[in-house]
């Protein structure tokens, strides 16, 4: 068995940080509220902390939108928690990666006030302005979140590009100025101590206006999310983008041992072009095929093979089955199923990241309309495109505030049915999430062995692992009925079931 790398052995622990732990009685989580956790995350098993952004920002798109890249958010803290943070973090052995965010700043961002001061200011190339056409936008492109990408700007005469929010305008990456900045802005982070970055919307950062129209998505039909309806062959995964990841590799590799992860949406060509030509671009680009396919047995089936089949030679691979962007699993799958979700997962081969919250069972939860914070859902809603479903806060004890706030939670708290934090027992959610953590992180076959099919009927997908020594057969009922086991000795059961496996049981045996 060959050495894995830390982001290859450890699991990653996605921190939502509005929503992880409060620590002035503000509603809202803080990096301090972090920093107290961090016993927990350990405790569960993970080994690496990544958190969504914490700059400064108008939280427009909450933290995605920011103003400050070299700053704290003073709602989250300043930079003696984070220093704060990071130490403790390292005390206990858990490496930290903090959300980059290039593609886009928030419209408040003093970059952009200058730009869209003059034309002839020295900033105005560094996002992409352009001239209108027939009086109307430069192109047809439709924005992530909504109507056009498009926002005119009376003072200037002229358009401004934002792929997501109007009041996110996308940076202009092809001038060397921005580069410059945003790769010293990751080496003052690297310097400060963090271990890596995930970096946000790559796909999208280096759209090519000269191109002009997009064309209709033939896959698209009414009813689908409208932003859908083009597709974006002009403004995502364009030959520069994968020049700028090369860039922000070569930064990363000047501190040895530190770790890129993409959010890297997209086909899965789309994805493994990612990992570049020699490997040069991200170590880890998201593999979000498991949030993107229908549950069925044979779509998982072939959504694993056909990744396992692309990986270019010594690419390792990663799985997700949650985030803040999407419908919690526990509501995907349904609560007799979160456990059989998160043993796929954490079986499959590879570096897997659990969102918060989803090692509970929390399902996504039913926002009332006067709490709505999502502007996705403002902009476009009833839609079901809002992400506050799956971005309630953690639910720690069943005190008032459920252990996360003393003051008035920014979004109300969803409980799991096997209860908060300190309900969860022996039998519960939690500690199962804890006993296959605890597996996992002790098996070579888990931790590197091959994968194989061995079954995939009806509703029972059944796959190995094997390392030199060691086979784990890992059988998954995703029926409502029972099923018969495979043969061997049980290892674990998400049910502590013997005999033949009951409705949604996952179990894992050695044979
Ligand atoms: C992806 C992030 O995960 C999402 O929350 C955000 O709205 C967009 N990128 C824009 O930054």
């Amino acid at each position: 068995m060959t050495d894995l790398q830390w982001w290859q052995r450890e699991i990653i622990y996605q921190v939502y940080p509005r929503s992880f732990q409060d620590s002035d009685g503000d509603g809202i989580g803080d990096l301090a509220g972090i920093t107290r956790r961090l016993d927990y995350i350990r405790d569960l098993g993970a080994g690496v902390v990544w958190i969504s952004p914490i700059f400064p920002s108008p939280m427009k798109d909450f933290g995605y939108d920011i103003t400050d890249y070299r700053g704290i958010e003073p709602m989250f803290g300043d930079l003696d928690d984070f220093d704060a943070l990071i130490e403790a973090a390292h005390a206990r052995g858990l490496k930290v990666l903090l959300d980059f965010v290039p593609s886009h700043t928030s419209d408040q961002h003093p970059w952009f006030v200058e730009s869209r001061s003059s034309r002839d200011n020295p900033k105005r190339d560094w996002y992409i302005w352009c001239d209108p056409m027939e009086d109307g936008p430069p192109t047809n492109w439709i924005s992530e979140f909504g109507p056009t990408t498009w926002n005119w700007d009376e003072a200037t005469g002229q358009y401004y590009l934002h792929i997501f929010l109007d009041s996110q305008p996308s940076l202009n990456w092809r001038n060397p100025q921005v580069q410059d900045e945003m790769l010293e802005t990751m080496r003052l982070w690297y310097a400060r101590g963090v271990d890596g970055f995930r970096v946000d919307a790559i796909t999208h950062i280096a759209p090519d206006v000269d191109k002009g129209d997009h064309p209709p998505d033939p896959d698209w039909q009414e009813g689908m999310n409208p932003s859908g309806r083009l597709s974006k062959v002009h403004s995502k995964n364009q030959p520069f983008g994968y020049e700028t990841v090369r860039m922000m590799r070569r930064v990363t590799e000047e501190t040895p041992g530190n770790l890129l992860l993409g959010e890297t949406d997209g086909t899965l060509d789309n994805v493994m072009s990612y990992y570049g030509d020699d490997l040069d671009g991200f170590h880890l680009p998201f593999n979000f095929r498991l949030l993107d396919i229908e549950w069925t047995v044979p779509n998982i089936r072939e959504t694993v093979e056909a990744y396992e089949a692309a990986l270019p030679e010594g690419a390792w691979p990663t799985w997700v089955i949650g985030n803040h962007d999407c419908i919690r699993i526990a509501s995907r799958v349904g609560a007799r199923r979160a456990r059989l979700a998160m043993t796929l997962m954490l079986c499959l081969r590879g570096t897997p990241t659990i969102y918060q919250g989803d090692e509970l069972g929390i399902p996504s939860a039913k926002i009332p309309p006067d709490k709505v914070q999502d502007p996705w859902e403002k902009q476009v809603p009833g839609q079901g495109l809002g992400r506050d479903p799956s971005r309630t806060p953690m639910p720690w004890d069943d005190s008032e505030g459920a252990g996360f706030t003393d003051g008035d939670p920014w979004l109300p708290i969803e409980v799991p049915p096997d209860g908060p934090v300190s309900a969860q027992d022996a039998g519960s959610m939690l500690a199962y999430v804890r006993r296959l953590i605890a597996l996992r992180q002790s098996s070579d076959a888990l931790l590197q062995g091959a994968y194989r099919t061995l079954g995939a009927e009806e509703d029972l997908y059944v796959f190995a692992r094997e390392a030199e020594g060691e086979r784990l057969v890992i059988a998954l009922n995703f029926a409502d009925t029972p099923r018969p086991a495979p043969d061997g000795d049980t290892v674990l059961s998400s049910h502590d079931a013997t005999g033949p496996l009951v409705p949604g049981e996952a179990r894992i045996l050695r044979t």
